[in-house]
């Protein structure tokens, strides 16, 4: 199974399974990091999913909406490689994906 690596808030790092048809804020939430709170359940209208993503795979993300763009803009902890996690889908192209759950706003 394709891995993702989750560093939390801590900086503590987990490596987790991410099955089939899942996004990245599936995956997190489904491994029981609560601080991942994705309270909208991933309709891009909360941005409590907020997490950086390893530079290294920018080019194997989908391009963002103007909504998570507008979203991320509100977040006082927008960098270069911000993202909604619950608007990136985890193909298996994306193993080894490692990302960190943003500070909370
Ligand atoms: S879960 Fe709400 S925007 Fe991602």
């Amino acid at each position: 199974m394709p891995k993702l690596i989750v560093v939390n808030r801590d900086g503590e790092e987990s490596t987790v399974d991410v099955g089939e048809g899942l996004t990245v804020m599936e995956a997190i939430r489904d491994n029981g990091f609560d601080e991942l709170l994705a309270l909208c359940g991933g309709c891009c209208s909360c941005a409590t999913c907020h997490v950086h993503v390893d530079p290294a795979f920018a080019d194997k993300l989908p391009e963002i909406s103007e909504d998570e763009d507008d979203l991320l803009e509100s977040s006082d902890h927008r960098a270069e490689n911000s993202r909604l996690s619950c608007q990136v889908p985890f193909t298996p192209e994306l193993d080894g994906l490692k990302v960190t759950i943003a500070p909370e706003d």
